[in-house]
């Protein structure tokens, strides 16, 4: 087992250094460090992201924000195991991804990740909402995006709940503040890099630090 070297200094310091965030063990359900991800090559090439280094703290709810193409998807993917990464590692639990085989990380992801992908259409039916309290992880890409807004505030106290109640670790990408407010912790990214944190976000809060972060 190796440790991941300190943050880079380019980085904000989230949230190693921020005990607030920390699950109570300290133990990390997902890591990544120095985290780059380089779509194509050459002039057409694109930097989805920049040298993330992020922790996503067990037993927690955490939502990532930020504009469409700032890298939302590419990191969530990333920190799941559906992608690799360009360079940076990347851990679920204590294990580091590079690490494993095709074969390991199709059982690692099979048996400790749960994914909820950006075009699905998720229907809050309690069949739908047992089977995802299965995965010791669950990553969440937009999960209300195609629900009207009651069923979209029924999943989301649901996933609150599952983390509450259940201890379960949440990631979930998301546009919508009120949707963040559901979340212990918001991470803003921009072009690649996070560039801001929130802990205990609300939805007015986060919609003044969207304002301010595009000011
Ligand atoms: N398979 C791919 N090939 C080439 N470029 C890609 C690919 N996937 C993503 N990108 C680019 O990487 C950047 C980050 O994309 P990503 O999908 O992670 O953004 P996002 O924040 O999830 O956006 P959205 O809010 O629209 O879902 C964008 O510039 C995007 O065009
Ligand atoms: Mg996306």
């Amino acid at each position: 087992m190796t440790t991941p070297p300190a943050d880079r200094a380019a980085q904000p310091a989230f949230p190693t250094t921020t005990p607030a965030v920390s699950a109570p063990n300290g133990a990390a359900a997902a890591r990544a460090v120095g985290a780059t991800k380089v779509y194509g090559s050459g002039e057409t090439a694109v930097r989805a992201l920049d040298e993330v280094t992020v922790e996503f703290p067990g037993g927690r709810f955490t939502t990532i924000m930020g504009p469409s193409g700032s890298g939302k998807s590419t990191l969530l993917h990333c920190v799941a195991g559906l992608d690799t990464l360009t360079s940076g590692r990347v851990w679920i639990g204590e294990v580091e991804l590079g690490a494993l085989s095709d074969k390991q990380l199709t059982v690692l992801r099979r048996e400790r990740v749960g994914f909820v992908f950006q075009s699905y259409n998720l229907l809050p039916t309690l069949t739908a909402l047992e089977n995802i309290t299965l995965p010791l992880l669950i990553f969440a890409d937009e999960p209300t995006g195609n629900l009207d807004s009651r069923a979209g505030a029924e999943l989301l106290d649901f996933l609150r709940r599952a983390v509450r109640e259940l201890g379960q670790t949440i990631v979930m990408v998301t546009h919508d503040p009120v949707a963040a407010g559901y979340a212990d912790t918001a991470l803003f990214l921009a072009d690649g890099r996070i560039v801001d944190w929130m802990d205990k976000p609300t939805s007015q809060r986060v919609l003044d630090r969207i304002k301010a972060l595009g000011e």
